[in-house]
């Protein structure tokens, strides 16, 4: 099903205080179109501890509360837009004890509701509301007048108006304009996840090889780097496919090239892939295991040097040839500047 303006009452918003946790990537976009939309500014309140986000918030003519209780207190609705990684200690902390029976929780994610890191009580509205955009995008389509890809879905339903406010928030931030989709956050976290951990990882490491092989058969740094990603042709190519088709933008390549592609791709047996790919879906994303590891590693995150594991692992992935040699590239056209 999917959600349009016309299925969405603003009317639903009336005098309702509206507290955006976050005013980064998306709590910044998000705010202020809804505040374009026409909610009031004075129902519209920014919760973010003192940074250069509440600097921006402030900038931007929005109320800003760094006490997040008072902020939970005034709260009708509470868009969660800080990082995924840090929801569960700040919002349980100081929203869960203090936020209205009655409240409406928004996520832009879904992956703390299904793995079930937040607490709620079951009086409250528990909705997603997930672009599928990065925040400025979310911003300057909105601006343009145009619409942006959405999820949406009730998870829980404590009011019974769950739905209606779901949209009302979806209409007020620009995402029923091009039609919000109707999900849930097992689908919204299966798919996320999925990619992050078994698509994008595959393609990656097609793409180390790939540069290992021809880098052995004597092609240069600078040939190998812009034939795979400097000239921006794979940009170009799921651009064409998002508006021509996955298949069908391969009418906009050579004969060679739509032969080869064509070809290959069919004569490629992916009963291994699928298997790999099935594994880590049930056996590492929808068991919990990765969210369970990740919870583990998350206060780490905030640290310097190598006691960050992700610094670690960007360390380990700068290792690679492919890596070593973009650096010599970039270095070299450096020096041509
Ligand atoms: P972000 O990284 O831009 O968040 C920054 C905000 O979080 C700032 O207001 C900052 O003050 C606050 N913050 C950061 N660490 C904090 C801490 N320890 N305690 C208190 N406040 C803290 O977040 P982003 O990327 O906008 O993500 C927000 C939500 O939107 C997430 O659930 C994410 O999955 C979702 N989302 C993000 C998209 C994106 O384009 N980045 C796309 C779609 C959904």
């Amino acid at each position: 099903k999917i959600y349009y303006d016309q299925d969405a009452d603003l009317n639903v918003l009336k005098d309702k205080t509206i507290v955006f946790l976050g005013f980064g990537n998306q709590g910044a976009a998000q705010a202020q179109n809804l505040r374009d939309s026409g909610i009031p500014n004075e129902q519209i309140l920014i919760a973010n501890r003192p940074d250069s986000y509440a600097e921006d918030a402030k900038a931007k003519g929005f109320k800003v509360e760094h006490d997040f209780v008072k902020a939970a207190k005034a709260a009708d609705v509470v868009f969660i837009l800080v990082p995924d990684q840090v929801q569960p200690r700040v919002f349980n902390e100081t929203f869960t004890p203090n936020l209205k029976d009655t409240a409406a929780i928004v996520v832009a994610s879904g992956y703390n509701v299904f793995f079930k890191l937040l607490k709620f009580k079951p009086t409250q509205d528990v909705v997603m509301v997930a672009p599928r955009m990065i925040g400025s995008s979310v911003r300057s389509l909105y601006v343009k007048g145009k619409g942006f890809p959405c999820f949406v879905s009730v998870e829980q339903d404590g009011t019974g108006n769950g739905l209606a406010v779901a949209l009302a928030l979806s209409r007020a931030i620009g995402a029923t304009k091009a039609g919000a989709i109707d999900s849930s956050v097992y689908e919204e976290t299966a798919m996320d996840l999925f990619a992050e951990q078994a698509l994008w990882p595959n393609i990656i490491m097609l793409f180390r090889e790939a540069f290992s092989v021809l880098k052995d058969a004597g092609c240069s740094d600078e040939a190998l780097c812009y034939e795979m990603w400097m000239s921006k042709e794979p940009a170009e190519i799921f651009e064409r496919a998002a508006e021509d088709g996955f298949i069908a933008q391969l009418k906009h390549h050579s004969t060679v090239s739509q032969y080869g592609q064509l070809s290959g791709a069919l004569a490629l047996d992916g009963t291994a892939t699928r298997e790999h790919f099935k594994n880590i879906l049930h056996n590492q994303v929808l068991n919990g295991k990765f969210s369970g590891e990740f919870t583990k590693i998350e206060a780490d995150l905030e640290k310097e040097g190598d006691e960050n594991p992700l610094n670690v692992l960007y360390k380990k992935s700068e290792e690679t040839e492919l890596v070593q040699a973009e650096k010599r590239v970039r270095s070299r056209l450096a020096n041509l500047l």
